[in-house]
């Protein structure tokens, strides 16, 4: 991993193509290492990691996942939007082309504020406001962390949210048990494919200094 963290975060891209090539499982653990790194609200370290390298089972989540795209197409709401569930479904299911997925799991975090708020009869969303989904954010840090790492070692990654439309689905082929619920796929493999920077929005449309 001879790379400066500012290479690291400039020279990441999504990686949507890989290269068939098997990755040794001690990279594979290596980066879970480094992934549960990240820090955690109240150090909780509430992610749990499967990585998949099985192609029946990549297979089975991926049809878990086109099938909640089909049923999600099916509601009165999706008419007029089929370009759009087409999109959902390529940007959902190219995970089963990388050596390895790993699934990405979160047991929701209940703080004593949390708890104290909901006994006060606060909804989940009044409560995320004032508590900023503490849970979720960790998570976010650990798969930063991953794909960082991933690239750091010469490999490619994606995040994706898209496959948690089937949620439930994957938990049960994992035989993941509540309270864990996924959060997130990454496949990750050596890069096919070597895309351009994704823009990003000036720095002073989205940084302000209060001095
Ligand atoms: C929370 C989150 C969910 C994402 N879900 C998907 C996804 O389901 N499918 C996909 O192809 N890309 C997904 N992405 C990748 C984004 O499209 C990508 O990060 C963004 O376009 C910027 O490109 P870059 O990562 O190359 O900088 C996701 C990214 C994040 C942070």
């Amino acid at each position: 991993m001879e790379m400066t963290l500012k290479e690291a975060i400039e020279g990441r891209r999504s990686i949507r193509r890989y290269k068939p090539d098997p990755i040794p499982e001690d990279d594979i653990r290596e980066m879970v290492r480094l992934a549960t790194l990240a820090p955690s609200g109240s150090n909780k370290q509430m992610w749990k990691f499967v990585a998949v390298t099985n192609k029946e089972v990549l297979q089975k989540m991926a049809q878990a996942v086109s099938d909640a795209v089909d049923i999600m197409a099916s509601w009165p709401e999706a008419e007029g939007r089929e370009r759009r569930i087409l999109g959902i479904k390529n940007y959902s299911l190219f995970f089963t082309e990388a050596p390895v997925t790993f699934a990405v799991f979160m047991e929701p975090y209940q703080s004593a504020a949390d708890t104290i708020m909901k006994d006060h009869g606060l909804n989940r969303e009044e409560i995320n406001h004032l508590r900023g989904a503490p849970d979720f954010q960790s998570i976010g840090a650990a798969i930063q962390n991953l794909l960082l790492v991933a690239h750091a070692m010469g490999y490619g990654g994606c995040w994706m949210c898209g496959p948690v439309a089937a949620a439930d689905e994957i938990n049960k082929i994992l035989e993941v048990k509540p309270p864990y619920s996924l959060v997130a796929l990454v496949p990750v493999g050596v890069p096919d494919e070597d895309p351009p920077a994704r823009p990003r929005k000036p720095l002073d449309e989205v940084f302000t200094l209060v001095k």
